[in-house]
């Protein structure tokens, strides 16, 4: 099958999405800012590519205070809390067709062993400082307090539940130590403890010039949003950045096993042991780490995604929301480089060569908030309605070039006019009259007029485009040009008109349904990539099922004529149903709407 925009020399892809984090069910939002538009690119470059041409990864986030503190309020120990809700995670992704060749777990023994691995490479390179920080510790609750649980008094405006980072009130930063009255946010203990506490931290500042380099590079290829939020990183300055945290649920800091630094110095290990690593550091680390997570479960082979020459054909492509910008264009990059310095360029670690981020979706213009469940999430959507009719909204109003806001009655005039009206018209009209007048065979007769031939031109624009905007990454603009092939279809056969046709040119009815069949057969070949249970149903009922339906990328006369007379097809179940008014206002009051 014949590609019409090849990539520059790139045979394979290596993709993945930002990891969820693991504490509780993923808003729109969330699916709509990373896993959703990877999932889309994924599936059309298996398309063009073929499956083994793409290796798509996500997995959870599971370390950090926010994941120790839910398992202590669903009064689970933190690696079951994290079992359990990985797996709901994992069924929900599922649910919505998310089709990530593995999903994985920052937690797995392979991260830990890389996690561990990559630190050691720094601080044997030089790159990593100790440094004795103060930290607040908790006798009571015998451990030490990250910043935001110690609350107490604002020094600025004397607000009393101000917390250690920050205070809600007059919004000024705050070190926990300006606190006046502390007390533990866990406990209530007033019984507070400033210790000194040993931190590694990696030394941003020695990577400066290579990263600035590094972006400036991108500037024409990435979206602006992405290397305007890298740049202004960096023009600010970048800092020192401590890596380790005083938790007990994370990768362990495993300094007896490093040697020395390039200076002669051995880490100390006794002021380093019980720490882990902070949850920024060994997350996107777990990138590599679910991908060592499929080799082992597939026996792929994960470093020729990742390595050196062997992965010399790969591009690798992220895609996350802006506020992760930073974490992928900085902290990682300034971590992969660091480790390759001690490594020969066969053995290097990809830095990643496309960056896709979005801005934010709101929920009636407000944010989405886990935190207050305002707004739609993942395992309620599915309760409601089939995943294609969410993801079909969801991308074709994708917050790309600016936020973009989710409201009932958008989403059901989407889906309504687009999968309802257009598409679902389209397949059920050609199909049911098909079957109604010829029995559910193509028939023969008739011949290819002016008609056919525009609509052959144009269907062959159309799906370069579709095509282009797909690899580009524009996900709003492929949409509409997918909406634009439904539209392409539903026309053709409405002038077409076989139901009047076959009263008086029974030749003439017979070509506009052979066509008419065709053009739906490539539809589902076009939508599969946005909406793959409903391409995949349609498939099926016109051409039998298949598990990967390959981009048409040949001859536009021959894709339209791949269906002949004789070839048996039937009419798929309902495919959209509409949402009506009444709906929307039930909705709307369940959910909260505008007001
Ligand atoms: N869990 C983070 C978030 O929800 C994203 C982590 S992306 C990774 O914002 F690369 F660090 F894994
Ligand atoms: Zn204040």
């Amino acid at each position: 099958m014949s590609i019409e925009t090849p990539l520059p020399m790139t045979n394979r892809i290596l993709v993945t999405s930002a990891l969820p984090y693991i504490n509780g069910v993923k808003h729109l939002g969330n699916l709509v800012g990373s896993m959703l538009p990877a999932d889309v690119y994924s599936r059309f470059q298996r398309q063009r590519l073929g499956a083994e041409n793409v290796l798509f990864i996500c997995a959870t986030d599971e370390h950090g205070t926010p994941a120790e503190l839910a398992a202590l309020e669903e009064g689970l120990a933190v690696s079951d809390y994290c079992a359990k809700w990985h797996t709901i995670q994992k069924t929900l992704s599922e649910g919505f067709g998310l089709s990530f060749d593995y999903f994985g777990r920052s937690s797995s023994p392979e991260n830990h062993a890389l996690t561990q691995s990559f630190a050691q490479a720094l601080w044997e390179g030089g790159y990593l400082e100790e440094r004795t920080t103060r930290q607040v510790f908790s006798p009571t609750d015998g451990r030490f307090l990250p910043d935001r649980y110690v609350i107490g008094t604002c020094p600025h405006c004397g607000y009393d539940r101000a917390r250690g980072d920050q205070c809600e009130n007059c919004t000024r930063v705050l070190d926990p130590v300006d606190l006046i009255a502390p007390r533990s946010a866990l406990s209530g203990s007033p019984d507070i403890e400033i210790r000194d506490s040993k931190h590694l931290f990696l030394k941003q500042t020695a990577f400066e010039v290579r990263l600035r380099e590094w972006i400036e590079g991108k500037r024409a290829e990435w979206p602006s949003l992405v290397t305007s939020i890298a740049l202004k990183w960096l023009d600010e300055g970048l800092q020192d950045r401590g890596i380790t945290r005083d938790l007990s649920w994370g990768v362990p800091v495993n300094a007896a096993a490093w040697g020395a630094n390039p200076s002669g110095a051995k880490p100390d290990v006794e002021g380093l042991t019980g720490k882990v690593f902070y949850v920024w550091f060994d997350a996107p680390i777990a990138y590599i780490g679910a991908s060592a997570q499929w080799g082992k479960a597939t026996g792929g082979d994960f470093e020729s995604w990742w390595r050196g020459e062997a992965a010399r054909d790969v591009t690798y492509v992220e895609f996350m929301g802006k506020d992760n910008v930073p974490f992928h264009t900085v902290g990682f990059p300034c971590t992969l480089l660091g480790v390759n310095d001690a490594l020969p360029p066969a053995a290097h670690w990809k830095l990643v060569d496309e960056l896709k981020g979005f801005n934010w979706l709101t929920y009636y213009g407000g944010k989405f908030s886990t935190s207050q469940k305002r707004g739609v999430f993942m395992d309620r959507a599915l309760e409601l309605l089939p995943a294609d009719y969410w993801r079909w909204y969801l991308i074709a109003n994708a917050p790309e070039g600016s936020d973009s806001s989710f409201t009932w009655p958008l989403f059901a005039a989407t889906v309504n006019k687009d999968l309802a009206d257009v598409l679902g018209n389209f397949v059920n009209r050609v199909l049911k009259f098909a079957v109604a007048r010829f029995e559910g065979v193509v028939p023969e007769g008739g011949q290819w007029g002016e008609a056919e031939h525009a609509l052959a031109k144009a269907l062959d624009q159309r799906r370069t485009q579709l095509g282009d905007l797909l690899a580009a990454r524009e996900f709003r603009k492929a949409a509409q040009e997918l909406r634009a092939i439904w539209v392409l279809g539903n026309e053709y056969i409405t002038e077409a008109a076989p139901w009047t046709a076959i009263k008086t040119d029974r030749d003439k009815a017979a070509m506009a349904v052979r066509l008419g069949v065709n053009l739906i057969h490539l539809t589902a070949h076009f939508s599969s990539a946005f909406i793959p249970a409903s391409a995949h149903a349609i498939h099926t009922a016109v051409n039998g099922a298949v598990d990967l339906l390959p981009w048409p990328g040949g001859p536009i006369a021959d894709e339209l004529t791949q269906i002949g007379p004789g070839h048996r097809f039937a009419v798929p179940d309902l495919l959209f149903r509409k949402i009506d008014d009444a709906q929307v206002a039930a909705w709307e009051a369940e959910f909260g709407g505008e007001g």
